[in-house]
């Protein structure tokens, strides 16, 4: 449980957002959304505390912030509390949960096979499952549900990358709607926590067969892949990491793990992205159109190599203002390991830490008309008067995304591709983001699709 941030000796309290008695300000919450959150930080500032009722949060909303907490403090902010409790719940000790020796451990085995030069290696992979999940898209449809087909499209590339050709297409499917009621569920986690074990929250039954489907799954394409471990996918090279000072391998137990939290951490993080570019690049034509000419000037319609995605230019900026304006982790949170003060103001150990993404990478201080999509705010010559943590829709420091360069590479190839085949255009207002533990467009995107052929 979260203490709360009363005023410690001369320290002034930190301001609390507007809430009720018991339930604190979850009736706000649940009611505006988004609102609340961007009102709070209008009227109270770049810090401020929000009562959720069984669990109180400090909201931090300043680039210096993520410096702080995620890079010169580090280690006095640890993934503990509610939220983290619940991710633990599913992802087991896998790299984005596990702490400490262990965590570090871990990350160095990992980490060179994230490095961008052997995820090159995984192109060739990724597009070939991207252009697999595209052979079932219309040429055209007045009403094309962009958001579920883009999502099987990052499904497939995560599950084909890791996996190689291990899972049927009807097993992609069914861990990729089980994996979408995990999610929903460990929102529910944050808040439930502190509730009873017996206490059925809605969506448990629905959460606990996802995951035990999961589990059936990768266990058994574990023990298939041992057997073919010269194969070229994420899997083999994880069971084929050595720890360089004790020579040990993962076991099945550490493999699943982490294969869990690669799934979970990269699919739809990535689609969600996509899914915001794509409805703001269908309401820009002018902007779709330089994509297009980009696109046919480098690629034409062969399949993007490796070389090409250096010229692909606006793509990438695309895709990173996708991620700046909707950043699918547009929170992270932590938990204060002793006391410590921000701002001048308390953070006693044991409180419950938000670092907003969506609100630095809104913050009026570091992005023009922070409301309008311009993918040339990551021009070179723009990006050099921001902080330097103004940007951080992969966190920072040393517990940065692993999979980033991964994630440039899918975007990229994934929107090159769409734009190789379809015009976009928009249908109806935009979607308002939803509340999540990752930010998904409400509803999702709908958009009319026609053949550029
Ligand atoms: C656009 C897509 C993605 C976004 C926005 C994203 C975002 C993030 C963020 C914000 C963190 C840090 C969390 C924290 O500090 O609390 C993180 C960590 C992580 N991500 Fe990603 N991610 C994306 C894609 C991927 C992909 C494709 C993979 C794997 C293939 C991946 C695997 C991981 C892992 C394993 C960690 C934990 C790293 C550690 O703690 O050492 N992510 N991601």
């Amino acid at each position: 449980m979260i203490q709360t941030t009363a005023s410690t000796g001369s320290l002034p309290t930190i301001p609390t957002a507007s809430k009720m008695p018991i339930v604190g300000a979850l009736p706000f919450v649940a009611q505006k959304q988004f609102d609340y959150l961007k009102e709070a930080h209008q009227s109270l500032g770049d810090i401020f505390r929000v009562d959720l009722g069984l669990t109180d949060v400090v909201m931090l909303n300043h680039p210096r912030h993520v410096q702080y907490v995620l890079r010169d403090n580090a280690r006095n902010y640890r993934k503990g509390g509610n939220m983290w409790e619940s991710v633990r719940s599913m992802f087991g000790n896998g790299l984005v949960v596990s702490e400490g020796d262990y965590w570090l451990r871990q990350r160095r085995m990992m980490q060179p096979h994230f490095h961008h030069r052997y995820i090159a290696g995984l192109l060739d992979l990724m597009v070939t499952a991207i252009d697999e999940q595209m052979a079932t898209w219309p040429e055209s449809d007045a009403n094309f549900d962009f958001s579920t087909a883009v999502n099987k499209v990052t499904m497939e590339v995560i599950v084909r990358t890791m996996f190689g050709t291990q899972l049927n297409q009807a097993e992609v499917a069914e861990v990729s709607v089980g994996l979408g009621h995990a999610l929903d569920y460990m929102l529910l986690g944050v808040v439930g926590q502190s509730l009873p074990e017996w206490m059925p929250l809605p969506g448990k039954k629905r959460y606990q067969d996802a995951l035990a489907l999961f589990d059936q799954l990768v266990y058994r394409v574990i023990e298939q892949s041992r057997k073919n471990p010269e194969d070229v996918n994420l899997l083999t090279m994880l069971l084929n990491t050595v720890d360089a000072e004790t020579g040990e391998q993962m076991t099945d137990q550490q493999l699943r793990d982490e294969v869990a939290t690669i799934f979970v951490a990269g699919y739809e993080t990535t689609a969600i992205a996509l899914s915001w570019a794509a409805d703001y690049l269908a309401r820009d034509q002018k902007l779709q159109d330089a994509l297009h000419t980009e696109i046919k000037q480098v690629v034409g319609q062969d399949k993007p190599e490796l070389g090409s995605l250096k010229e692909l230019d606006l793509v990438k900026r695309t895709f990173q203002e996708a991620l700046r304006i909707r950043p699918s982790a547009w929170f992270l949170p932590r938990l204060a390991v002793e006391d410590d003060e921000i701002d001048g103001f308390p953070i006693p150990a044991g409180t419950q830490i938000a670092l907003m993404i969506y609100h630095i990478h809104h913050h009026p201080e570091q992005w023009d008309s922070p409301d309008v999509f311009d993918p040339a705010r990551f021009k070179k010559e723009e990006s050099q008067s921001r902080h330097s943590f103004a940007y951080a829709p992969f966190g920072a420091g040393q517990r940065q995304c692993i999979g980033r360069d991964f994630a440039y590479m899918e975007g990229q190839l994934i929107l090159a591709r769409i734009l190789q085949k379809y015009q976009l255009s928009p249908i109806g207002a935009s979607p308002k983001p939803q509340l999540s533990t990752t930010l998904r467009p409400k509803n999702g995107v709908h958009l009319a699709l026609a053949s550029k052929a």
